[in-house]
């Protein structure tokens, strides 16, 4: 088994975009610049946000971080969205999900500008990505195409079993490994809570890419011998022997399946990394 090191990969592409950035700024280009909105005090939220703006600071883009209360307006939401598409110091307008069930996330995601859509949920960038056209990529499922190339994987005509149906993972991840490209030229199947078979299904998988939101969900007797396991969960779970009280879990019981996987991610240190690095690569495509 090898473990796919989300903490390796990452670096060595974050060093790159560094790289990249301070070369912009010798040519007196303009430094790339994410604006991220945070609504509410969602802790899981909280982190992944505060880790995008942290890692923005390490590659030297600049970021402005907007939080507002849990009872803000949807109004006041998508006038702060249309401000960010007309500023045009601003490249990249990041939402992050999910949002307080009274503001709507179609509205929201329809009004930031597809030129400015570094998470790729625009119904723009997801079409042009259905078409195969240049654009925005959503982070999660590009960062796992990022990790799969890093490795020289060649999943051609492999089976890969996607586990969950969410416009962010399991809908783009089953259409980019789809695609006549090295990641890809896989044959998908995608599953989700009403499959009646999963084990079935899993059991015939050369990947699984796990993105179910429940821990340890994807067990031992659900895997092939030699299979690939891409696992996305994030899931807290109750552990008072650590300082805050929970610990990082993914869907797959990773003891187990390690043992059986040619490959695996762990988690954390997997796939979550990559979704930050593919999205940090996304901004300064945004700024070109
Ligand atoms: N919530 C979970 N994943 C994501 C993501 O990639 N982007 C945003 N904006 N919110 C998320």
């Amino acid at each position: 088994m090898q473990l796919l090191d989300g903490i390796k990969v990452s670096n060595a592409i974050l060093e790159d975009i560094k790289n990249e950035v301070d070369s912009r700024i010798k040519n007196h280009k303009k430094r790339p610049h994410l604006a991220a909105i945070l609504v509410g005090d969602n802790p899981a939220s909280q982190t992944y946000v505060g880790a995008k703006v942290k890692t923005c600071e390490y590659v030297g883009f600049q970021s402005t971080l907007s939080k507002l209360a849990d009872d803000a307006s949807e109004a006041e939401l998508l006038a702060l969205i249309e401000k960010y598409n007309n500023d045009a110091d601003i490249d990249g307008i990041l939402v992050q999900l999910p949002l307080p069930r009274h503001i709507s996330e179609d509205k929201v995601i329809n009004t930031i500008s597809p030129l400015k859509d570094v998470d790729g949920f625009h119904p723009v960038s997801i079409g042009k990505m259905v078409l195969g056209q240049d654009t925005f990529i959503p982070a999660t499922p590009n960062g796992i195409m990022m990790m799969l190339a890093h490795y020289n994987i060649d999943t051609s005509g492999m089976h890969c079993v996607v586990i969950g149906r969410s416009n962010i993972v399991g809908t783009p991840m089953s259409l980019l490994m789809s695609r006549n490209t090295n990641p890809g030229n896989c044959t998908v199947t995608m599953c989700h809570s009403k499959t009646k078979n999963l084990k079935e299904m899993c059991l015939q998988a050369d990947i699984i890419v796990a993105a179910i939101g429940r821990p340890n969900y994807v067990t031992a007797d659900m895997v092939k011998p030699g299979a690939i396991i891409i696992d996305v969960g994030i899931n807290r779970i109750e552990d008072a022997s650590k300082k805050s009280g929970f610990r990082l879990v993914g869907d797959v019981d990773f003891e187990a399946v390690k043992e059986k996987s040619s490959y695996i991610t762990p988690v954390p240190g997997g796939v979550g990394k990559m979704t930050i690095c593919a999205l940090m690569k996304n901004t300064l495509l945004a700024c070109n």
